[in-house]
């Protein structure tokens, strides 16, 4: 089949690789309809996690028709349409129990933190991903859900992480009604965050980022103001001046390791990997909200992180909450405001990409070339 290939930073390819095969009872293999290129793949394909080795498959966003099932499969059959969260969780763990979907013991057995994801390297448990033909899906009586009637490819791809991703820092803010929410980063993972900040009572949605062509796609599809942070002198005391000096009521970090805007930051954590990973856009969430505020982060960090300002989250008394998004518990309620027009998906896609272009794909994302929010690739075998 074909699938994506990673040989090293800022490399990928198309190859020829051999179809998944069931390994386990409870797996599954699903022929892959649609699949996305993720702010998360960027930190991969940079070569910023740990572990992420040549040869792997990356892709944790995929919609598809199950082609095999295991024997100890029930609640699928073969042909049926599924989305599949990017998390990989056994059902029955204690951190499953407590709907904690993206950390599961068992899926990623040797790891403390994250459970197991699709596509994204040994440290998440070594799975291949989605960007390919076709994937092995274990637990498949577990993750997988069923795409309701009507509802197109398109939507549903942006089910396995977007739309929980987005709905799940809009949650954890614990937005009260009337408050002053900040997003810091409009890829596809803070527009979302920030239409559903919305459905939260935020009073004001303020969303900042450096690609203006994103902020004016954010204006449009979350209805919130949008501010370029080259503009400002220092972003800090552009959101303390917008909000009377008080600061925001919520911020919500949905940049990660990536993040540009500070020097030592950028050579520290980006260029050195001395730390894991650039926290500029957190030092700036956690210094612009208020005192008694809340942070929530989505961004993707590596395990430790030194440069962040952590003196000021005791004296500011601050609850920072934090996590990858339970897919699996969010589906039910997001599949309903999906169907119900609340949520429109499918709009964050403005690329449609053949697989065997995987290459392009990568670069024109990561480069934010031709006004590019989120690609999906299709494969030749999609034909559905
Ligand atoms: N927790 C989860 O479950 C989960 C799921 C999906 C994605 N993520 C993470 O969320 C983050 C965003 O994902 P995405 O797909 O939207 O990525 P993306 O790369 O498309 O978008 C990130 C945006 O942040 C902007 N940015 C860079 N530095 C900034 C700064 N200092 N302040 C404000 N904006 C800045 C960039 O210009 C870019 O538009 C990534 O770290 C990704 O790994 C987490
Ligand atoms: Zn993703
Ligand atoms: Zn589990």
């Amino acid at each position: 089949m074909l699938a994506m290939n990673y040989r090293g930073p800022k490399r990928v390819r198309i190859d020829q690789k051999p179809i998944p095969e069931i390994l386990h009872p409870e797996d599954a293999i699903v022929r892959v309809v649609r699949s996305c290129i993720c702010g998360s793949d960027l930190h991969l394909y940079n070569g910023n996690v740990p572990d992420t080795r040549v040869g792997s498959t990356f892709g944790h966003e995929f919609v598809g028709i199950v082609e095999e099932i295991g024997s100890d499969v029930h609640k699928l059959k073969v042909g049926d349409k599924v989305i599949v969260p990017f998390n990989i969780s056994c059902g029955r763990c204690a951190f499953c129990k407590q709907e904690l979907y993206g950390n599961c013991h068992e899926s990623n057995s040797q790891a403390t933190a994250v459970g197991g994801i699709f596509g994204y390297s040994h440290t998440a448990g070594g799975y291949n991903g989605g960007q390919a033909e076709y994937v092995r899906v274990p637990y498949a009586d577990v993750g997988p859900t069923i795409i309701p009637e009507g509802m197109d490819w398109d939507d549903a791809v942006l089910l396995t992480d977007v739309v929980p991703t987005g709905y799940q820092a809009a949650e954890m803010a614990g937005i009260q009604k009337g408050d002053t929410v900040v997003i810091f980063g409009a890829g596809p993972i803070g527009i979302m965050a920030a239409r559903c900040s919305w459905l939260f009572g935020a009073g004001r949605v303020i969303i900042i980022d450096k690609e203006d062509y994103r902020l004016e796609f954010a204006r449009n599809y979350s209805q919130c103001e949008a501010y370029n942070f080259m503009d400002m002198e220092d972003p800090v005391v552009f959101v303390k001046k917008t909000t009377d000096w008080m600061g925001a009521d919520v911020c919500i970090d949905a940049v990660g390791a990536e993040a540009a805007g500070n020097v030592l930051q950028t050579i520290t954590g980006r260029k050195l990997l001395l730390q894991a990973g650039s926290a500029t856009a957190l030092h700036w969430a956690i210094n612009s909200v208020k005192k008694g505020g809340i942070v929530s982060i989505v961004g993707v960090y590596g395990p430790t992180d030194n440069l962040v300002p952590i003196g000021n989250v005791v004296n500011k008394g601050l609850t920072i909450r934090a996590n990858q998004a339970s897919v699996k518990r969010l589906l039910p309620r997001l599949i309903d405001h999906v169907q119900n027009g609340i949520i429109k998906p499918k709009q964050l896609i403005t690329h449609r990409v053949p697989l065997e272009e995987v290459a392009d794909a990568y670069r024109m994302f990561s480069e934010k070339l031709d006004n590019c929010i989120k690609p999906v690739l299709i494969p030749p075998t999609a034909h559905a």
